[in-house]
């Protein structure tokens, strides 16, 4: 008994000095300085990142969280050059364009969420959050590229999926592009002045 209550007591300690670690680095505010600092970024070089720093980036985002936990969203990592100018193509034409608007970038993030699940396009928007500051936080730039749903509804588009064996009844949420940024790092706009109310 007195050995289960030391065991108690030492479990206790250590669960605290946790907690009080964690709040150490609440005030260091990392996450929050990164979530602060992270922009839209629309000019890259040619430097394709690291694989294991695309999986940290990636892994980041499969820890996003999903209504009931159902993790409805899919992410397909688009390296191949081919791939990512299709993708970049088929983007365009929704707009009726034919400039590059994955800005240079040369990876893609594309996410995916599974339409029978009734909070996927806010599961997939969480996932894709997640994308843009994990990469922020790991020295990548990246920009939500929309027109997925349109690209991935496409007859076109649909052909890839097949392509990558992916069965289901799949809407596009957004394009990550993702890579190294080329030039100034954007500035915020100052935020809306009636962005927040506090009910006290
Ligand atoms: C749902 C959504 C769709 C977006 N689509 C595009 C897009 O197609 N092209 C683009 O250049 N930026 C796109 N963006 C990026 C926004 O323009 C950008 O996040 C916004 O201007 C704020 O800038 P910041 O991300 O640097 O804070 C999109 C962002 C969101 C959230």
């Amino acid at each position: 008994m007195k050995y289960l209550m030391i065991t108690l007591a030492l479990m206790l300690g250590i669960a605290t000095s946790c907690n009080t670690e964690r709040q150490k680095d609440m005030t260091r505010n990392e996450t929050l300085e990164n979530l602060k600092t992270r922009r839209a970024i629309r000019a890259y070089t040619d430097q394709m990142p690291p694989k294991e720093l695309l999986e940290k980036v990636i892994e980041a985002g499969t820890y996003a969280p999903t209504g009931m936990g159902k993790q409805s969203p899919i992410i397909i990592a688009v390296t191949d050059r081919a791939v990512r100018d299709s993708l970049s193509r088929l983007n365009a034409a929704v707009m009726g364009v034919d400039s590059d608007p994955f800005y240079g970038a040369p990876a893609v993030l594309v996410v995916l969420a599974d339409r029978n699940i009734p909070t996927y396009l806010y599961d997939g928007s969480l996932v894709m959050g997640n994308l843009m500051n994990a990469a922020h936080a790991v020295g990548l730039g990246t920009c939500w590229i929309h027109r997925a749903k349109e690209v991935f509804d496409s007859e076109a588009g649909k052909a890839l999926l097949k392509s990558w064996g992916v069965e289901g009844d799949y809407e596009g949420i957004g394009n990550c592009i993702i890579g190294y940024r080329a030039g100034e790092m954007p500035s915020p706009k100052p935020r809306k002045s009636d962005y927040v109310r506090f009910i006290e």
